[in-house]
């Protein structure tokens, strides 16, 4: 975990914020501002938290601090989060560490603001606190009470058991939910060979995947994880099978499906279309200019759809990627792949203008047959946790059988 303190009079309940944190046996690296440690001392920091404080971008090395720290985090918690900091976050300006590490980060972030209550109020932090809630950021809303100097309102920093319990809840929000489930999920892109060089490949990252097995992970369940291409490593603790081709994923999948898993989710990019013929020897430049003829591939979804027949496990969820911008018209697109893939639940990101691929946010709708939740914004791990807590919605209690949804 990551603590960030700003430099506002409240840093100082950041100190306790920090001793609940390390007392319940959270690891815990403090990032002060400059400022924050004109308010408390950098000893301070390290002797609670039990770890050396860095609060400049110039110290790591060869570690890339901000990096490192921004990615390796399972969650972020700025206390006190000072307007001047929510206003650097909202425009991305990365301008310390701190700001540095928030721009890498995959992980939630929970900000606890303090300020006099002019400052809460302006319609510039008000604007600047609802597009960081809309990108999927937690942003407390303060207390009310005395402030600084003679003056009352609100602005004051939550109490630090309060900002703790939002943290845990925050982590523990599935805590258990998929306890005793077997979730597959593919992830990444495929790779259609056309020779021993070249191939065709399309631009998933695998990141969704990725994110969607730490979710199912955090959430109990054991993962199976079937990987395309990818451009991040998979969960330590998921059971990873490789397949860089449709075919080949095709293959492992229906493999799979004899496990009889309690949810298959359909996040890899699968090539619609590949080359008909393969020449196992490298087609050269010489040979002229070439024709690439080419078949479609086996709908996977579909596939595996058609093979669970009327019955009702596994849950079967599919991703659609759209070019539209209309939240109503993506829900229309996502039910008619619904229907047509026999799939229980579609998530449909809009991949226009390059958005989504590649990058470490995203914006989903989830359709299934009771309805669209959503959007849902942020993080792709905070993405993958509030699918995670709606497929075990879906799932229902671990002794009963998910619900059988008709379309
Ligand atoms: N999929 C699959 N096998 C394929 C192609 C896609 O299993 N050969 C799965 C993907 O993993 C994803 C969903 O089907 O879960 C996407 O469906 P698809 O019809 O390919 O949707 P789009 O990529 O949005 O393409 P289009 O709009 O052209 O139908």
């Amino acid at each position: 975990m990551i603590l960030g303190v700003c430099g506002g009079i409240a840093a100082y309940k950041s100190v306790e914020l920090l001793r609940l944190f390390t007392q319940a046996g959270y690891e815990v690296n403090v990032v002060p501002t400059r400022n924050a440690l004109r308010f408390v001392g950098l000893p301070t920091f390290e002797a609670l938290s039990g770890n050396p404080v860095d609060i400049s971008l110039w110290d790591g090395g060869g570690n890339v601090t901000h990096v490192s720290q921004g990615l390796s985090a399972d969650i972020i918690v700025i206390a006190p989060a000072t307007a001047d900091f929510i206003a650097r976050s909202t425009h991305g300006i990365a301008s310390d560490l701190l700001s540095n590490i928030l721009l890498t980060a995959t992980a939630p972030v929970v900000l606890a603001p303090a300020m006099h209550t002019q400052m809460w109020e302006h319609p510039a932090t008000r604007a600047n606190v609802s597009t960081l809630r809309k990108r999927g950021y937690i942003v407390l809303d303060p207390d009310s009470g005395p402030l600084t100097g003679s003056d009352s309102g609100s602005g004051r920093l939550p109490a630090p058991k309060q900002i703790f319990d939002a943290v845990e809840a925050q982590l523990h929000a599935n805590t258990g939910a998929l306890l005793g489930r077997h979730v597959v999920i593919s992830a990444g892109g495929t790779q259609e060979d056309w020779d021993p060089v070249r191939f065709i490949g399309n631009r998933s990252s695998g990141k969704q995947g990725v994110a969607l097995a730490r979710a199912a992970l955090a959430a109990g369940a054991r993962v199976t994880l079937v990987a395309g291409h990818m451009e991040i490593d998979p969960p330590a603790g998921a059971h990873t099978i490789p397949a860089l081709s449709g075919e080949r994923m095709h293959k492992v999948l229906v493999d799979l499906m004899a496990e009889q898993p309690d949810c298959v989710i359909m996040a890899a990019a699968v090539a619609d279309f590949r080359p008909l013929a393969q020449s196992a020897h490298k087609i050269k430049k010489a040979h002229g200019l070439q024709s690439l003829e080419l078949e479609q591939t086996t709908d996977i979804l579909a596939d595996i759809c058609a093979q669970r027949g009327g019955g009702s496990t596994p849950l079967i969820v599919g991703f659609a990627a759209e070019t539209t911008e209309s939240q109503q018209e993506l829900a229309k697109l996502a039910l008619g792949k619904l229907a047509a893939k026999g799939a229980d639940a579609i998530i449909v990101n809009n991949v226009s203008d390059g958005q989504i691929f590649g990058s470490d946010s995203t914006e989903v709708l989830f359709v299934d047959a009771h309805g669209t939740t959503g959007p849902i914004r942020g993080s792709k791990l905070n993405v993958a946790h509030a699918v995670v807590h709606r497929l075990a919605e879906l799932l229902g209690p671990l002794d009963s059988s998910p619900r059988t949804i008709n379309i």
